[in-house]
């Protein structure tokens, strides 16, 4: 199998390792939800040596991340554990930092909301959850290559699309996580902190 590739992690790693360089500096362990293929893992692992990074995703991605895994492995790469968001069955252990990309307008609704809840659970008081991906605002998508992404995401599967910020954020307070910074990203992308007060 050859291992599966993303072009767009590829192209957003470095600038999202930047703001978590920042922001998980105290930070030690990190779940990551919906890994995908593995390449942020393996980059954020490498390249920010004092977290340990916890890979994840449903089973079905999991061939995939641990090609990724054994082709660059790390002693703080830790290779995925099966977690569906609406599954029961999160992960025990407490971690004081999570991290998601390009999950929210690609999982329906419940999933989302779900999300919030299990990582409001999860993580420690004072851990630190950033998302990362394109945002609406008041109901608007600035750029219209969003627009069209929208558009494509719905034509594809109809529960997809591109969330409106406040109501992640209001998801996030509702699991016990206060704004703390919404960063603009290339690519019309954001990346949202929240840390759990
Ligand atoms: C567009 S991919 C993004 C992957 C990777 N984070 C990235 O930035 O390239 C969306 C990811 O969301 C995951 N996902 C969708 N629904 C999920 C669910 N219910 N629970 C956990 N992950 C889910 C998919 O398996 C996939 O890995």
């Amino acid at each position: 199998m050859d291992k599966p590739f993303s072009q767009a992690c590829a192209n957003n790693q470095a600038v999202i390792c930047e703001v978590l360089e920042r922001v998980f500096v105290d930070k030690k362990n990190v779940l990551e939800v919906g890994s995908g293929t593995g390449q942020h893992g393996v980059f954020f692992a490498k390249n920010l040596p004092h977290l340990n990074w916890q890979t994840s995703d449903r089973a079905q991605n999991h061939a995939g991340i641990k090609r990724w895994v054994q082709d660059h492995p790390a002693v703080n790469l830790i290779a995925p554990i099966a977690l569906d968001v609406l599954s029961d069955h999160w992960p025990t252990a407490h971690y004081d930092a999570a991290f998601s990309a390009n999950t929210a307008h690609i999982m329906p609704w419940e999933a989302v909301v779900a999300m919030f809840a299990g990582i409001g659970e999860r993580l420690l008081l004072g851990g630190v959850f950033c998302l990362y991906g394109p945002m609406k605002y008041m109901g608007v998508l600035e750029a219209p290559s969003n627009v069209q992404f929208d558009h494509w995401l719905q034509q594809q599967v109809p529960h997809q699309g591109i969330r409106e910020f406040h109501e992640l954020n209001q998801l996030a307070m509702d699991a016990g996580l206060t704004l703390q910074e919404d960063n603009a990203m290339p690519a019309n992308n954001r990346l949202i902190v929240w840390q759990k007060m």
